[in-house]
């Protein structure tokens, strides 16, 4: 199936989760919290890590981060305003100098190279133009310590036929899921340098999405 091309523009997308903002937390309960939980349990947080989550939403992935990782590191950023404000209640009490939630953009990370234990993104990959998955990998690897984990999640184009109804959807009513298509994103990962150590596809009330985990490969100094 090929992948539904799509363009990016801040104002666009900014607008658009504005508008869906306040019933995302019931959306991502009915057709991504299943990935969710994959992410967290594949991510394998350990305390005291430096962590990234790119595309926090509503905070969701990001809560649970924070309580994982309590003397850690925790920095979550969107693009969105609306959603970060979400986010920012959900934290509630979690609030904390050491947990930072941000505005920013994928394509330019406001962040040094090798900085992160992990970075975590889910279901953000599938509403970006396939032109920016290059970048998005690169980004990804660069902010990535050496040995560094990414667990990221997509809107999968799935294995079992009633996932195919999502595609339909995707294609003939773009605006009902502001845009999000299914991608398949592990290729790119490969292309800049992760070694992919696990991938789960995954049906939650027929929506399909796919959870992978990949690794910064260790550098090979030659001539030592
Ligand atoms: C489908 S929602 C997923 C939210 C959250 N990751 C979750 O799983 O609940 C997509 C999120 O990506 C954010 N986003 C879209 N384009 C982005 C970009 N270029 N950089 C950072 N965040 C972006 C949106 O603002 C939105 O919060």
């Amino acid at each position: 199936m090929k992948t539904l091309s799509r363009e990016f523009d801040t104002t666009t997308t900014k607008r658009n989760y504005k508008q869906v903002a306040w019933f995302y937390n019931l959306w991502s309960l009915l057709t991504e919290s299943k990935a969710a939980r994959h992410v967290i349990k594949l991510a394998d947080i350990h305390d005291k890590e430096t962590i990234l989550e790119v595309a926090c939403g509503t905070g969701m992935v990001f809560k649970k981060i924070v309580q994982l990782n309590p003397n850690g590191i925790n920095i979550g950023i969107d693009l969105s305003p609306d959603m970060l404000r979400r986010a920012q209640q959900r934290l509630g009490k979690l609030t904390a100098q050491n947990v930072v939630l941000k505005e920013g953009n994928v394509l330019q990370l406001d962040f040094s190279d090798e900085r992160f234990d992990l970075v975590i993104n889910n279901f953000m990959v599938d509403l970006m133009p396939v032109d920016t998955f290059p970048k998005i990998a690169k980004e990804f690897y660069r902010v990535l310590k050496p040995d560094g984990r990414l667990v990221i999640s997509t809107f999968s184009f799935g294995k079992k036929r009633i996932n195919k109804l999502w595609f339909w959807v995707a294609q003939n009513l773009p605006g009902l899921l502001t845009g999000c298509r299914p991608v398949s994103f592990q290729e790119y990962l490969i292309q800049a340098g992760f070694h992919i150590e696990t991938s789960i596809e995954i049906s939650q009330n027929t929506f399909p999405s796919e959870v992978i985990k990949a690794r910064k490969k260790q550098r090979i100094e030659h001539g030592k």
